[in-house]
């Protein structure tokens, strides 16, 4: 069975098809609601002008404005460039957001080791934070009424891995002091490199955290810290998005699943066989409709 004939039969295919690279999302019509506390989660979209992840991108997009009541807020998880910043990326990115910004959904992001500082602010010069957080990083706090989201800025330039300085986690021990409402701490990198994670297991406030990085969906709860990975928009491994919404005293996050496609080390111009090996739709197929549910209030 082709690729596309799979995911259709399956049920977990995104059904849009983009001509080209020609970014075309429209907006729903008529009056759509909010849902103030429904959040749509991306990770690793590798937005690269001409390449594949711009089709999955817009994808993504479509479905978030497709949805009704519509989210109020969309989070990305860094790697927003594929080309390590390169402007060009930035430029497409801004781009495809415009929709998004055009409903009115408010969107934030973390810096991925694929991002670079500079260029980005060149080209979105209104996330320049005239009070950063933590300066020289790009530190948010993202308010919903049931919980709150702190996104981190785990960028080394120039380094794969990630890392939290003392400023930055001065900031931070501060500010989860302050605070009395659930909240979910995130970055691009696993916590593991950021040395945070005694500190966020032991907060009173902190529900768990969030990142992207290995483009798999995944979720445990470690060391008193539930942990979730989330999947890349559409480059390598796990394609999706995830929607989180809050049900009674917890979070659910839904993960939705749309194609899995290993790094079979050819590239970075890589495409997915037509005909995928069948341990690759089995992935699609357990993972379908699988969600983490987690508490906001601990103990
Ligand atoms: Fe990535």
């Amino acid at each position: 069975m082709r690729r596309r004939d799979f995911l259709k039969a399956c049920g977990a295919a995104s059904t849009a098809v983009l001509a080209g690279q020609t970014v075309g999302i429209s907006q729903t019509s008529g009056d759509v609601p909010f849902d103030d506390e429904l959040v749509f989660l991306l990770s690793d979209v590798h937005i690269r002008p001409g390449f594949r992840t711009v089709d999955a991108f817009a994808s993504r997009i479509e479905t978030l404005l497709a949805m009704n009541p519509r989210p109020r807020h969309l989070l990305i998880y860094g790697d927003l460039s594929q080309f390590w910043g390169k402007k060009e990326d930035y430029l497409v990115l801004r781009e495809m957001m415009r929709p998004v910004e055009e409903a009115g959904v408010r969107w934030d992001l973390a810096f991925g080791n694929h991002d670079r500082r500079a260029p980005f602010f060149e080209v979105f010069p209104e996330r320049v934070q005239s009070t950063p957080n933590v300066p020289g990083k790009y530190v948010s706090i993202v308010e919903t009424p049931r919980a709150d989201f702190i996104l981190l800025d785990t960028l080394v330039e120039g380094e794969g891995d990630g890392a939290i300085d003392e400023q930055q986690r001065a900031w931070l021990e501060k500010t989860l002091a302050g605070y009395s409402k659930p909240v979910f701490v995130g970055a691009h990198h696993p916590v593991e490199q950021t040395g945070l994670a005694e500190m966020l297991a032991a907060s009173p406030v902190v529900a768990g955290y969030i990142f992207g990085h290995h483009h798999n969906w995944l979720h445990v709860v470690a060391d008193g810290l539930p942990r979730l990975t989330l999947p890349s928009a559409g480059y390598f491994w796990d394609f999706g998005y995830v929607v989180l919404r809050f049900i009674g005293d917890e979070a659910v996050f839904e993960l939705k699943i749309v194609d899995h496609f290993p790094d079979l080390g050819e590239g970075k111009d890589a495409n997915p066989p037509e005909e995928p090996l069948p341990k690759w739709l089995d992935v699609v197929h357990r993972k379908t409709g699988e969600a983490f549910i987690v508490p906001l209030h601990k103990g």
